[in-house]
């Protein structure tokens, strides 16, 4: 079967879907709602469906009685606390909530490859996951489905994001960097309050934030070699209660993006020695602590095999001219979690279309996508499943 072509017969149907998930956005840990929408659409074509008592999201199998290899394909599906001004008939009935990150995309995408692949289920060589994560933005959502076992037996996993970085309906599939390590980060400082007209009586939290902020910023101009990517951004500060009060405590926070684990390692030892030292200047203290909840690994394409096989998987659904190149993103993704255990690929669909509007970053009020990249996402996804399944195989 022509997976491209079915996908686009497919298209009002996955459009469907899509703009049913963009109206009823829903947060991390919270996407009720939507998972049942998933299991039911799911539970219609005939895919059998997990879902669980204490999480949201859900785990779709095709051929689940299949002896052969399981490859699995990852979809996110929360939204973002954002108010959507896009003014789109389908805007988001929630307040204060908004698909503006395409999960909406990512998640209609995957329920059209479920379609096309449970279609043509009795030809495949294997079984194929298909897993709709809650909680991406929470960041590490995709640990739960890990660590209860779901993803046992699977070999090889494909997660995919939305672009507005590459041309519309365009594919970037490639080797090596694609999205950074994050480490978020709390610094407490401490000094000793004093009236506002004795500063000689006190230790003033605020100047040594002040200074450990600035000192800060050494580590990304002094510290690392400037061929490596690193980004460490001090995002809140928050001190003081009036006018006239030397304030005793100041807390800052932030993050950290690093691709390179040496370097990740290294940051984070000289941000405490940077830290103390500044603080200690100044007759204060600074302790740091990093959010280890909150921390995930780079997305780093390192399964060349993977790669050469969806490049393949799209080249024969679209042509070659489909690829393009997208340079490595600082921002992060909890995929990472998942290619920390299973052989994963992540690939980047372009999105930036100015004739429809689509020229909105991710997690803009204003995010807007051309629909017809949906049925090019579906029939990848799909292609891939088939591709993987059927070289394992012949193995
Ligand atoms: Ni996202």
């Amino acid at each position: 079967m022509d997976l491209n072509q079915r996908a686009r017969a497919l298209g009002g149907q996955i459009t469907a879907w899509r703009r049913h998930l963009h109206t009823h956005p829903e947060l991390s840990f919270k996407e009720y709602e939507t998972t049942a929408f998933l299991a039911a659409e799911l539970a219609k074509m005939g895919i059998a469906v997990t879902t669980f008592q204490d999480y949201t999201g859900c785990i779709g199998i095709i051929n689940p009685q299949h002896p052969g290899p399981t490859v699995a394909l990852r979809a996110d599906i929360d939204a973002l606390p954002i108010t959507e001004d896009t003014g789109a008939a389908f805007a988001s009935q929630n307040p204060g909530v908004m698909h503006a990150c395409g999960h909406d995309c990512h998640t209609a995408m995957l329920l059209g490859a479920a379609q096309l692949l449970q279609e043509q289920a009795q030809d495949l060589p294997g079984r194929v996951l298909l897993l709709f994560q809650a909680a991406e933005e929470g960041f590490c959502g995709s640990r739960y489905y890990l660590e209860k076992g779901y993803l046992e037996g699977v070999s090889a996993i494909l997660g995919m994001h939305v672009c507005p970085d590459a041309p519309s309906g365009k594919l970037s599939i490639e080797e090596g960097n694609r999205m950074a390590g994050r480490d978020n980060w709390r610094i407490t400082v401490e000094g000793v309050s004093a009236h506002g007209s004795t500063p000689h009586l006190g230790r003033d939290a605020i100047v040594a934030a002040s200074s450990c902020i600035l000192n800060l910023q050494t580590l990304a101009s002094r510290v690392n070699d400037p061929l490596n990517p690193l980004a460490l951004t001090v995002s809140t500060v928050k001190a003081g209660s009036q006018f006239n009060i030397i304030t005793d405590t100041a807390l800052l926070e932030g993050t950290l993006r690093t691709y390179d684990p040496a370097l990740r390692a290294t940051v984070k030892r000289e941000m405490e020695t940077v830290i103390a030292h500044s603080a200690a200047a100044l007759g204060c203290t600074a302790r740091l602590e990093f959010i280890e909840a909150d921390a995930g690994d780079a997305v780093i394409n390192d399964h060349p095999g993977l790669v050469a096989l969806a490049q393949s998987s799209a080249a024969k659904l679209f042509g070659p001219d489909i690829l393009c190149h997208v340079e490595p993103s600082m921002a992060s993704e909890d995929f990472s979690c998942l290619m920390q255990a299973i052989p994963g690929l992540f690939v980047f669909l372009g999105i930036h279309d100015e004739g429809c509007g689509a020229v909105w970053p991710l997690h803009s009020e204003h995010f807007a996508v051309n629909e017809s990249i949906l049925p090019t996402g579906s029939a990848l996804y799909a292609q891939f499943a088939v591709d993987y399944l059927n070289q394992q195989e012949g193995r």
